[in-house]
């Protein structure tokens, strides 16, 4: 196997040597739009057991948004890998997700202080290249500025912060609509990992406002924007049953309380061989809350026990059909109009907050933006190839 990969890569470095800008160079970037059977294109090296000839765009293969992670400095980069990493987002996407700029500790600079302008460069590249926004996350134990930790303010005035924060920044983001006049930011993740286990998870936010913060954030942004679709967001909803049910119980006080909630987003952070049977199990059960549902962190590592130095055909065979399992289930299952999107954690391995040195490699491209194997195996659950 090594040897193939030596000279998978010996192949590649002798594509990129001999192609020139205009008559193509390997297929990075994914899918082309419209492949050219004449084109002296060299494909994607097929002895390389870990890559594949994608013909096929992810947002072609589904009825419903399919997204990405960025970063306003990404989007104004202009090297050469960032320059790839647009050409394939606006490829293959049309949904994006901030994967940190749009977070508290990053906008949420002082008291009654607020920096939008790494959200509004995102905002405006979505307006620009036609993507739907998806904002994350309003309220998140993990993303708490250092002022607000330490904040010396009575529980009042916290609280008071916390409400003007969401209303302010629901409100600002609501103001960029598109031709159409529809908002490019459609939706929030209003609270983000409330539950630890089936428990409430104790934070500031608990601490300083009480557990019924979460009710309190999604009410401050509805009154925000009446039309902006309002998410709970959480990890392991798919393969823990107790914090699932945890879940479905305060969405029903939700509805019960008239407390506004439009969607659940699954984060779906994955391991090739888990869950298993949960999976389909779990995407049903946030279906019958008749809620919309967000995949809306999807990745599946492939070394979750660190048993792995180098991946293995078997083991990224396991990854591909993990990713089919979620394409498929999510289409099959989730009923159309209830269907929100899909939005994967991240575009090459290296990028992945689970690469960790090169350990892992949870995603669709290797980090050389050619498709894996996952790729396909996303795009056959997403046209309706059962695992
Ligand atoms: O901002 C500093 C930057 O100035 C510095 O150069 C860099 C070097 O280490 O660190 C930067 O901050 C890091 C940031 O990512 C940007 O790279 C933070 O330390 C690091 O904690 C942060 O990690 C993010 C993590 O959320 C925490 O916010 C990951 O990128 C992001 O993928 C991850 O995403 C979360 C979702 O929001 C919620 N669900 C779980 C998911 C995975 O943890």
């Amino acid at each position: 196997m090594k040897l193939l990969k030596i000279i998978s890569v010996l192949l590649l470095a002798m594509c990129i040597g001999c192609s020139s800008g205009d008559d193509g160079g390997p297929q990075v970037g994914g899918p082309t739009e419209t492949p050219d059977p004449d084109s002296e294109t060299p494909p994607v090296d097929n002895s390389d057991p870990f890559l594949y000839s994608a013909t096929q765009n992810l947002k072609d293969v589904a009825d419903f948004p399919l997204g990405n992670i960025v970063s306003a400095s990404k989007l104004a980069s202009t090297s050469a890998s960032n320059t790839t990493f647009k050409d394939i987002l606006n490829q293959e996407y049309n949904s994006i997700t901030a994967e940190n700029d749009m977070k508290m500790a990053n906008m949420f600079t002082g008291p009654d202080t607020y920096d939008f302008s790494d959200g509004d460069a995102i905002v405006a590249y979505a307006l620009e290249n036609g993507f739907r926004v998806h904002g994350h996350a309003l309220i998140w134990h993990s993303s708490i500025p250092n002022w607000l930790n330490t904040f010396e303010g009575t529980d009042e005035e916290f609280e008071a912060q916390i409400e003007a924060y969401v209303k302010a920044t629901v409100a600002h983001f609501a103001e960029v609509t598109d031709g159409d006049g529809v908002p490019v930011v459609a939706s929030w993740d209003v609270v983000n990992e409330y539950f630890d286990g089936s428990a409430v998870r104790t934070s500031l936010f608990t601490q300083r406002i009480g557990t019924d913060f979460h009710e309190k954030a999604f009410q401050w942004a509805r009154e925000a924007d009446p039309d902006v679709k309002l998410f709970y967001n959480d990890y392991n909803i798919a393969g823990e049953v107790d914090k699932r049910n945890a879940i479905i119980s305060m969405v029903s006080n939700f509805i019960s309380d008239d407390i506004p909630i439009d969607g659940i987003g699954m984060q779906m952070h994955l391991n090739h061989d888990w869950p298993s049977t949960d999976l389909p199990t779990s995407i049903q059960d946030i279906a019958d809350t008749g809620l919309l549902v967000h995949i809306s962190e999807l990745d599946v590592k492939a070394n979750y026990s660190d048993d792995l130095s180098e991946l293995t055909v078997e083991r990224a065979q396991a990854q591909e059909e993990q990713y089919q399992r979620v394409g498929y289930y999510y289409t099959s299952i989730v009923p159309q109009a209830q269907q929100f999107g899909l939005t994967i954690w991240g575009v090459r391995d290296q990028d992945s907050w689970l690469y960790d040195g090169g350990s892992d490699w949870p995603l669709l491209y290797d980090n050389d933006f050619n498709t894996k194997i996952t790729h396909r195996g996303l795009v056959d659950g997403l046209e309706g190839v059962a695992p």
